[in-house]
């Protein structure tokens, strides 16, 4: 179905139909379910938010090695082994004012060996490269190309690169992660991600919840062995591992599996990321109270978006508002469709809350359809092999390393609409870049691929949803339809990326090069 992005849980499950497609998968070790668990016993860690170590220059510098080490996801489960930024999972959260230039050194400590099974016949994972490689990138930070994190410019352990963040760019929710080609999906997946929150004074001015009103709900599902370690599945063949999807049976909030958060009867501010390799959250409240969402990928909404169901794919950001004044001494549960995430316990006594959740939040300019200078048709595409399991993905039937297709020149907009020919939701990202979601359409499918990529729209177009009409950096491209967004090309000149965030497909050809051009000098 089609309605403005919220899909269906039966639309986006990987129900039988999709299990029927994936490769033989070799036999699972025992792993921890929810059941085998204690509910709500750990609090909920919040993670430190990183010090810079000195100056560089003018810049606050800040150091944050990328090493391994072990951490407690509950405290009945033994510790877990996780690669990540200053041994913490996730890594300490970067806070900077918008327009506060910074510089971090991102040291790679790993040891030399790496504990996921690594598929050599990826592009950009062949023999021979050191395993450990890493290369980090701010999902959402408009970065100059040389800061970026291309995911060829990994680097060995006993090396470092040194990254420049102009942060000129709206309050909102960033996160790096690393992006090493090819393996970037098990670098995530042992742990590497963190927090980078932008803030500025149109956002101060609103007075929302914040200090200790205001969360970030890190979330990742994972298959955690009995003996507390990760579980990284593998198909039969052990000289192709590579598996299309990863689904975890436990989901890990800010590091913790089943956590609880101690709350005051009042408003709290919650930034959610989705930083799972492939999950989509369907979050709900047990009580039923919905959301108000405030803010997305690239900062707050023009006004609150009251949602029941919040849908978040891999990569993308939710800011929400809970208000738990009227749930005075209630214990209520955050959940996903088929599992218990979290609960929040609310005190008993009453409390002043000085905080504010205003009708209106910042003014999203609509970009005039008109004025971009073209529209960009571009396949979503699974190739099966001939027992009909996915091989590749691909974005408009290129691979990697084919020559640069998308040039957009500097300061120039354009439309892009994503022809997604499968029954995957595609969560697309643009490196760089903020953009809005005009719509979404279904279109039939054989028509285009028979028929020489012919386009036979089916029913009307669904404009975004309320939540979705601000500016993001990761769109939901819905099953066999169109989905479009338009995009203003501003920043640097220079080579970026696009791709698909469900990163065992990015890691398996569905990411493509985009360079932004300089204008022509007249
Ligand atoms: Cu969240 Cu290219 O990344
Ligand atoms: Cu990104
Ligand atoms: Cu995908």
């Amino acid at each position: 179905m089609i309605g403005g992005g919220l899909l269906t849980a039966a639309d986006l499950r990987k129900g039988d139909a999709q299990m029927a497609h994936m490769p033989p998968m070799a036999a699972a070790p025992p792993v921890l379910d929810s059941e085998h668990l204690a509910s709500f016993v750990d609090p909920l860690p919040i993670p430190a938010i990183a010090k810079p170590a000195g100056r560089r220059g003018k810049l606050p510098f800040y150091k944050i090695p990328i090493q391994e080490f072990f951490s407690k996801i509950h405290r009945e489960v033994p510790p877990t082994r996780f690669r990540g930024y200053d041994n913490s999972m996730p890594g300490p959260t970067i806070e900077v004012r918008s327009g506060e230039e910074i510089v971090v050194e991102w040291p790679n400590q790993l040891p030399a060996k790496h504990f996921l099974p690594i598929d050599y016949n990826l592009m950009g994972a062949e023999k021979g490269r050191p395993e450990s490689r890493t290369v980090v990138h701010l999902h959402g930070g408009r970065v100059p190309p040389a800061s970026d994190g291309w995911p060829e410019d990994w680097y060995a352990p006993g090396k470092s690169a040194t990254y420049h963040y102009p942060n000129e760019q709206d309050a909102a929710l960033l996160w790096y992660h690393d992006h090493a080609m090819g393996i970037n999906r098990l670098n995530v997946c042992a742990g590497m991600a963190g927090l980078y929150v932008i803030r500025d004074s149109f956002e101060d001015s609103l007075n929302l919840p914040k200090g200790d009103y205001e969360t970030p709900l890190v979330l990742m599902d994972r298959m955690i062995r009995r003996d507390g370690q990760i579980y990284y599945p593998v198909t039969e063949f052990p000289d192709a591992p590579w598996n299309p999807e990863y689904f975890g049976n436990l989901v890990l909030v800010n590091g913790k599996v089943l956590p609880y958060l101690e709350v005051q009867p009042r408003k709290y501010r919650f930034r959610v990321l989705n930083a799972s390799n492939g999950r989509f959250f369907f979050l709900s409240l047990d009580n039923d109270a919905p959301f108000r969402q405030i803010g997305t990928d690239q900062g707050l909404l023009p006004a609150p978006a009251t949602v029941s169901r919040l849908a978040i794919a891999p990569g993308e950001r939710a800011d929400i508002v809970v208000d738990f004044a009227e749930h005075r001494g209630d214990r209520i549960v955050l959940k996903d469709i088929t599992s218990t995430i979290m609960q929040f316990r609310v005190a008993g006594e009453p409390v002043e809350d000085p905080s504010a959740l205003p009708q209106t939040l910042r003014p999203v300019q609509r970009i005039a359809e008109a004025s971009a200078i073209q529209t960009r048709q571009l396949s979503l595409e699974e190739v099966d092999n001939p027992r009909g399991e996915p091989m590749i993905h691909l974005l408009d039937g290129k691979r990697w390393h084919e020559p640069v297709s998308e040039k957009p020149v500097l300061g120039t907009t354009e439309i892009w609409e994503f022809l997604n020919l499968t029954e995957d939701a595609h969560p697309i990202h643009l490196h760089l870049v903020r953009f809005q979601i005009l719509d979404r359409r279904a279109f039939d499918v054989s028509d285009y691929i028979y028929e020489n990529r012919k386009i036979t729209y089916r029913g009307d177009a669904a404009p975004p949803d309320a939540n979705e009409a601000g500016w993001k950096d990761t769109v939901r491209t819905t099953p066999m339809a169109s989905t479009r967004i338009i995009v203003k090309f501003d920043g640097y000149p220079g080579r970026y990326v696009w791709h698909c965030h469900i990163l065992e497909h990015e890691d398996n050809e569905m990411m493509r090069p985009y360079e932004i051009v300089a204008p022509a000098r007249g």
